[in-house]
């Protein structure tokens, strides 16, 4: 027997599926952004995050199709990405994580409230998930903000977070 989901939680995972594609769709922006910039390192980073937000998705709607509950995919929304510097494409990365995390934690207490415990351990891991992720979009937005136009900062930055390495499968 599969379990079935309440409608109105149900209707929270498929939008949150929806805001980890639409996740995804800023990195690959920005990634594209800092291209255009000649910033590698920082595309880089960010392409590995937009890969990540993909697996996200997929977490969620391999959640639904795992309890036989069909998914539903919506429209993504068009980047709003015009930024003027690597400072403000940060900023708006670290924004979107707190907003992400918000709405993580709407889905956790719809889950509670609808008595869903089969979806808790999903919930509690993107919770951790989020945590890391405001904390290290800060981190750079913040070094970033401090480094304002100083070009040798800058690139030793680009070098740096070039080096982020994708994850392996298992710990996505
Ligand atoms: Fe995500
Ligand atoms: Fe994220």
């Amino acid at each position: 027997m599969h379990e079935q989901m309440n409608k109105e939680l149900l209707e929270l995972v498929n939008q949150q599926i929806n805001k980890e594609l639409e996740s995804a769709y800023i990195y690959f922006a920005a990634s594209a952004i800092c291209q255009n910039w000649q910033y590698r390192g920082f595309a880089s980073w960010l392409e590995i995050q937009a890969k990540e937000e993909l697996e996200h998705a997929k977490k969620f709607y391999q959640h639904l199709i795992d309890r036989n509950i069909a998914v539903e995919f919506y429209d993504i929304k068009k980047p709003k990405m015009n930024p003027k510097n690597l400072e403000e494409i940060f900023k708006i990365a670290y924004e979107h994580e707190q907003y992400i995390s918000k709405s993580i934690r709407e889905l956790g207490k719809k889950a509670e409230e609808k008595g869903d415990r089969a979806i808790i351990p999903l919930l509690d891991w993107f919770e951790e998930e989020q945590i890391e992720e405001e904390k290290i979009t800060y981190e750079i937005y913040y070094k970033l903000k401090e480094a304002k136009n100083d070009q040798q900062i800058l690139l030793f930055l680009d070098k740096y977070y070039g080096k982020r390495k994708e994850k392996e499968e298992e710990e996505k």
